[in-house]
């Protein structure tokens, strides 16, 4: 950990579906300061190789540690499943991915123990929800499926569309037909689709959302480790983005809630 514990929590994504991690941030550490980069040139990394997934999620922390960050949050899920290990073992400071908080949150959830995991189709094929689920509880089942047009979906602001449903009819038709009680919400577009995917899914299946849980982890690891915000500034949410931001900061309002005016351009 940095020893400022007035730096802030620095925080990337492939692009901007991130906000949906610092929405919940700001919910539950309204005090801290925030450094958000999202990499809307390259987006999407769904698509993308290992070896490009963490070479890029390696810039973006570069990035961030130029922007007195005392921690790094991976909200893309994409990233957090291939490049975790390895950002962990180039950087020196806390290092926290989605994977792990959602898993866990899936296995405390559960009642008949079978859980469905969505995600972009890098992130299933990884396999790395199935290795954590597995790993805490070995009896859980899980069924995983990749929803690739989800994100474009979500980035065209077409949350509870005719198309939307018919597509999340599709893709979670074999999913709902192992009876799974829970599903992970294992990309950061996918909490924008709760009230379809409810619909789709029933009323009876829980949703893990991800960035719910990684948030409440960050704030229980700053308050163990003492490093939480002291000075009662007002807090500095700054918004940095690999290409231009007119596109990022006209969809931020969806992911975040409220709109973003003054993101910058920061280069890679
Ligand atoms: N941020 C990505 C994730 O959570 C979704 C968008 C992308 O494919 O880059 O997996």
């Amino acid at each position: 950990m940095s020893n400022n514990r007035n730096y802030a929590i620095g925080v990337f994504d492939s692009g901007l579906g991130g906000l949906t991690v610092v929405k919940e941030l700001l919910r539950l550490l309204p005090n801290e300061d925030i450094v958000y980069f999202g990499d809307t040139a390259r987006v999407p990394y769904g698509t993308k190789s290992k070896e490009s997934i963490i070479r890029f999620s390696k810039e973006n922390v570069s990035i961030l540690l130029k922007h007195k960050v005392k921690m790094i949050v991976v909200a893309c899920n994409t990233s957090s499943s291939f490049a975790l290990p390895v950002l962990r073992e180039s950087f020196s400071l806390p290092i926290l991915g989605v994977i792990k908080p959602g898993a866990k949150k899936a296995v405390e959830t559960t009642r008949n123990r079978r859980v469905g995991i969505i995600a972009t189709s890098a992130t299933i094929n990884s396999g790395e929800y199935v290795r954590e689920i597995k790993r805490l509880n070995p009896a859980v089942k899980v069924t995983a499926q990749a929803c690739p047009l989800f994100v474009p979906l979500v980035e065209e602001g077409w949350f509870e569309k005719d198309v939307t449903r018919d597509v999340a009819r599709q893709y979670l038709a074999a999913l709902k037909k192992t009876q799974v009680d829970t599903l992970i919400l294992g990309c950061t577009h996918y909490p924008l689709l709760k009230p379809i995917l409810k619909k789709v899914m029933g009323q009876g299946v829980m949703l893990v959302d991800s960035a719910q849980e990684v948030a409440r982890e960050v704030k229980q690891l700053l308050e163990y480790t003492r490093q939480n915000k002291v000075v009662k500034s007002r807090p500095r949410h700054e918004f940095l983005v690999s290409d231009e931001p007119k596109h990022f900061s006209k969809l931020a309002q969806k992911f975040l809630g409220r709109a973003i005016h003054d993101a910058k351009r920061a280069g890679i």
